[in-house]
């Protein structure tokens, strides 16, 4: 069979979590059968629907059995999809696929936390589709035995189980108990395999419940692995897969079927990655995988939908590589993206539903595999029953060919024993997996004893699929806990920050104390603690950077309580409180939370231990760079002062010349991949050198290392300097506050604004306006005074910096800097800049009403070059004027030509070519605008602007003529009205009446018009003499 085969997609959104419920998050995903819609929260109008052949509503109404703890459908027959639900409509089909001789794969892709492992593998009870998956293949076995056997056929179907990880592009076989190779397993390619994974460890197993074992024990590997590495599980690919084996004797078919199941990385990662400017962009692969496995689908859709496709990128990725038959080959596959339904998870969510829609149009094509080995047994099977054919024929013909005979019979008891071979080793390695899991058995059972009699310490992880893995028993006696390897009274544990003699844990007289060492930092409960503490039942214990451990009291202590309340957000939780951060455990005040303050609230949190990391990493690498964390209140750069969002920002600091970087959110994050990387290559040559030496890691050189940037200008704050004055042409003089971005007083400037002539002479106090409107198309200049700076904040840290201050106003299209000035804490600056307006526009008179000028305090260090405007001269005229309302300009076609020294032409062309789309950027908007004021939308305008005198009476003359439409209708019906001819006397009476009602309307009509006329134009001669100052 070679039919072509659609990849089938699944949606799937789970419920809140306890941080979007504390957030009072709304749920914006809506499913109607098999499609689904996503509301923009900001449009609630804006809604986007998207087809699939399957979506799993497992956001609400369900219920969790109390005796269970399975979640369930609300009522039978209910909307909430469980995982037994996914399960028959994915689960079954792959089986159904694989025992027919099907590959097929399953693939879990969403951001971080949106539900991939529950699916994939569920938290139990509520076992996800691979260990159901693995139960209802082992059942269908033994079912298809007992109705072959009956049948008189054989059937062997052998499971073969591997589970590997790929995390920054090396594969990690979980399954390996062995050390790792440095660099990880090698992905090779052979004509008929394919891609495989060199090595890797492939484990015969014949029930599900070994298999559950063996995923236990992955998880394991996989818990460790991150905690080494010092690695995010959310980074990482988790692929199992299930290798079957069928031989139908009767048949003589043997069918070998490949089930890849894929937990992919968060797919945050893919985007986080790529929308941020970093100088050392070009060489991170934060996700390789995840990205390339997102061109690979791009690629595939578009050729399915008849795209010229010149190059499917499979080899550009390790998980590529592996999946490549999943993808467009020989495959039968699914997707299910999983949502978060929270709000603010929109953009993350949209981009799942995108991702998954050029999916679904990928297209396989699935063939029946035979392996070699299968083929060889039966091309053996094939000439046994030639050879035995010709023997007996042999016999038959009487011929004496004992020779012949003797080496057929030889043959035949070869093959045989071939054949035998085949079988026996699958026999063998399954009894070698049997005792493994033997093994594997008895160490359970004895934690399961430990649990019972001592008190331990449980892992916690950011991924709740790794939570509670370790555990790490504290019996009767003291305890060193650390590096340390190999000593009988020592806990070993690895992670960033970890000594090698950490702490010491004493279990005495049923009393748990812990007592950090000189040097190693502990926190219990949100607090660093320096001396012994005795630990309570689930007291929350950190180590070091970032390894957090649960901890659990005496089996009499633990009582009823569930740990499962003490995730990795608690933990976090708790420290950001220490730091004086409160987040909604109050669910009234977090309703009226602003979510998107919310959500940087807990970006803040889920920063704080990637920041903790990074400075050890700096630390150990003799980097001598601290990182801190800031929000950055971005009112300080609005002009309006309006309170837009926060963001987080990295502060980065050089311990000993104090030199300061600011790095985005994104750019850390994508630093902080790189420093792990340097980190882990320094730990390898530590472990292969063994000597102290390593530390410095000097080789790399400055351009790579992502602890190192060029110093660089930083934004210290800024001070908003109000122009509405300037409206009425009143001159100002202020001392402001220069505000940092976490609203801290970095300066005082003083500034002035002064209206003066075009000659910079200032106008005296008879200038003043009383209507703005009065600037509009007149010339206005003013001069802008930086007079001097106070108590520079960034001086009195270190002497050896200097400041600048830089502003730019209205539409110029360049920022004006004052001088630099060094080493001075209140320096002084007179620095004046003229601006003038040649014909004062009605959208600059708006702006001064309404805008303040930002005046940003730049900070300069040693070795970074000061700020110059590139377009400040192109700007001046030869008087020094800055030139600004350009659209004024265009109006009267005053040219700015004579402002432009003749510079390089080329140059000056692309400035006027950027002007002029900036004019007609300006044009379009006043033209816009000019038309809502037409259409009577703009009352602000009526308001603040006199107009002419024609022009009103103008309205007026308008005013007159159009209730004179109405007027004139009434007249016309009045003279068209008659009495009928048969009317009586009393018709006719009422004839009259009716008439004479219409003729008082008609009059009063009429005298209202006039008299509106009359009243109109008194105004306008009134106002007309006040102008002229004849009116006394
Ligand atoms: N369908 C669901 N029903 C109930 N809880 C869910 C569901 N999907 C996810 N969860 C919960 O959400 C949390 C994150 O899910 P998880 O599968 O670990 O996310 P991911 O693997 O995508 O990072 C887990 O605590 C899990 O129990
Ligand atoms: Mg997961």
């Amino acid at each position: 069979m070679h039919s072509r085969d659609c990849v089938k997609v699944a949606v799937r959104v789970r419920p809140f979590n306890k941080r979007e419920r504390d957030a009072g998050s709304r749920c914006i995903i809506a499913m109607a059968a098999s499609s689904i819609s996503i509301q923009d929260p900001r449009d609630p109008q804006c809604r986007r629907s998207f087809c699939f052949d399957y979506a799993y509503w497992s956001h609400s109404g369900y219920v969790i059995d109390d005796r269970t703890g399975l979640y369930l459908p609300e009522e039978a027959g209910g909307r909430y999809a469980d995982q037994e639900c996914v399960f028959q409509d994915l689960g079954e089909g792959i089986l159904e696929n694989a025992l027919q001789g099907y590959n097929s794969t399953l693939l879990a892709y969403g951001q971080t936390g949106s539900g991939k492992s529950y699916s994939m593998v569920g938290y139990k009870p509520n076992k996800g589709l691979v260990p159901k998956l693995c139960e209802r293949l082992f059942e269908a076995s033994k079912e298809n035995q007992d109705t072959r056997q009956c049948q008189g056929s054989i059937c062997t179907r052998t499971v073969f189980f591997s589970m590997l990880e790929i995390y920054n592009e090396q594969v990690v076989d979980l399954l390996s108990r062995g050390s790792r190779p440095p660099g990880g397993l090698r992905v090779r390619e052979e004509q008929h395999r394919g891609f495989y994974v060199e090595g890797l460890r492939t484990v015969p197993c014949d029930s599900a419940a070994q298999i559950e074992q063996l995923m236990e024990q992955g998880t394991r590997t996989r818990t460790t692995a991150a905690t080494l590495m010092n690695a995010n599980s959310s980074r990482s690919h988790m692929l199992i897969v299930l290798q079957l084996k069928q031989i139908l004797s009767k048949e003589s078919v043997t069918k070998q079927s490949n089930i890849n199941l894929v937990d992919l990385a968060g797919s945050e990662r893919q985007r986080s990655a790529s929308s941020e400017a970093d100088r050392l962009k070009e060489g991170t692969a934060i996700n390789l995988s995840l990205t390339t496995l997102g061109n690979v689908i791009s690629a595939l859709a578009d050729m399915a939908v008849g795209r010229k496709v010149v190059h499917v990128p499979y080899r550009d990725s390790v998980l590529t590589k592996l999946l490549q038959s999943a993808l467009g080959g020989n495959s039968r596959t699914v997707m299910i993206a999983t949502l978060s339904p929270a709000d603010i998870c929109y953009e993350e969510s949209l981009s799942t539903l995108r991702y998954a829609e050029r999916a679904k149009h990928i297209q396989n094509r699935p063939v029946v595999n035979e392996s070699p080995t299968e083929r060889l047994v039966k091309e053996l099977k094939a000439e046994n029953a030639r050879l035995m054919q010709r023997l007996s024929r042999l016999g038959q013909d009487g011929r004496s060919a004992n020779d012949e005979t003797k080496e057929i019979r030889q043959l035949l008891t070869h093959n045989e024993l071939q054949i035998r071979t085949i079988h026996t080793l699958w026999e063998q390695h399954l009894q070698e997996a049997l005792k493994d899991w033997e093994q594997q058995y008895a160490n359970i059972t004895q934690e399961r004893r430990m649990m019972q009699m001592h008190p331990y310490i449980l892992n916690i992880n950011e991924d709740a699929q790794l939570s509670g893995v370790v555990k790490l028993f504290i019996p009767e006696g003291e305890w060193d806990i650390g590096i340390n390897e190999g000593t009988s009274r020592s806990i070993s544990i690895k992670g960033l920050g970890i000594q090698q003699r950490h702490a010491v844990l004493k279990n005495e007289q049923r009393h748990v104390t812990l007592t950090p060492l000189k040097g190693s930092k502990v926190t219990i409960n949100g607090r660093v603690v320096s001396q012994t503490t005795e630990l309570q039942h689930l007291d929350r214990v950190i180590l070091g950077s970032n390894c957090t451990y649960l901890y659990i009291g005496f089996p009499s202590e633990r009582g009823a309580n569930d740990w499962s309340r003490y995730d990795y957000d608690y933990f976090l939780s708790e420290l950001a409180e220490a730091e004086g951060i409160h987040l909604g455990e109050n669910s009234t005040d977090s309703c009226q939370t602003d979510p998107s303050l919310l959500a940087v609230f807990y970006d803040y949190i889920r920063l704080m231990p990637l920041v903790a990391e990074a400075n050890q990493m700096s630390q150990e690498l003799n980097k001598g760079v601290e990182f801190k964390l800031e929000i950055k209140n971005l009112v300080l750069s609005d002009s309006k002062g309006h309170d837009l969002e926060k963001e987080i920002v990295c502060r980065v600091t050089s311990t000993h010349s104090k030199q300061v970087w600011v790095w985005s959110k994104a750019k850390f994050v994508n630093r902080k991949f790189l420093m792990e990387e340097i980190y882990q290559k320094h730990l390898e040559e530590m472990k292969g050198q063994n000597t102290e030496e390593g530390l410095s890691t000097a080789a790399l050189p400055r351009e790579k290392d992502p602890f190192w940037d060029p110093v660089e200008p930083l934004l210290l704050g800024t001070a908003h300097l109000w122009l509405q004055s300037l409206a009425f042409r009143i001159p100002v003089d202020e001392q402001l506050e220069v505000l940092g971005s976490e609203g801290s007083e970095e300066a005082i400037l003083q500034a002035k604004l002064i209206p003066c002539t075009p000659d910079g002479l200032p106008l005296g106090e008879d200038e003043i306006l009383i209507e703005p409107s009065e600037l509009l198309g007149r010339r206005l200049d003013v001069q802008l005074v930086l007079e001097q700076c106070f108590g520079l904040h960034w001086i009195r840290e270190s002497r050896d910096r200097g400041i600048q201050i830089g502003f730019h106003l209205f539409d110029s299209a360049s920022r004006v800097y004052t001088a630099a000035a060094w080493r001075h804490v209140n320096p002084m600056l007179r620095h004046t800049v003229h601006f003038a307006s040649l014909n004062v526009s009605q959208q600059l008179l708006d702006y001064l009403q309404t805008s303040a000028v930002l005046l940003e305090l730049w900070g300069l260090q040693e070795g970074c070059a000061s700020l110059v405007s590139p377009l400040e001269r192109a700007r001046g005229n030869t008087e020094g004027i800055f030139i600004i309302d350009l659209n004024g300009m265009a109006d009267t076609n005053v040219q700015p030509a004579d402002c432009l020294e003749p510079n390089s032409s080329l140059s000056r062309l692309q400035r006027d070519l950027e002007e002029q789309k900036r004019v007609n950027n300006t044009l379009l908007k006043e033209n816009q605008r000019l038309r809502t004021q037409l259409n009577g939308g703009d009352s602000t305008r009526s308001r603040s602007v006199r107009p002419s005198c024609d022009a009103e009476f103008a309205r007026s003359l308008k005013r007159f003529y159009h209730s004179m439409t109405s007027v004139r209708a009434q007249l016309q019906s009045l003279q068209r009205r008659r009495p009928c001819e048969s009317c009586d006397l009393l018709g006719l009476r009422l004839f009259v009446d009716e008439h004479s009602g219409m003729l008082k309307d008609f009059s009063e009509n009429l005298e209202q018009s006039v008299s509106a006329l009359k009243h109109d134009v008194a105004t306008i001669v009134r106002r007309k003499r006040e102008r002229l100052g004849t009116w006394s």
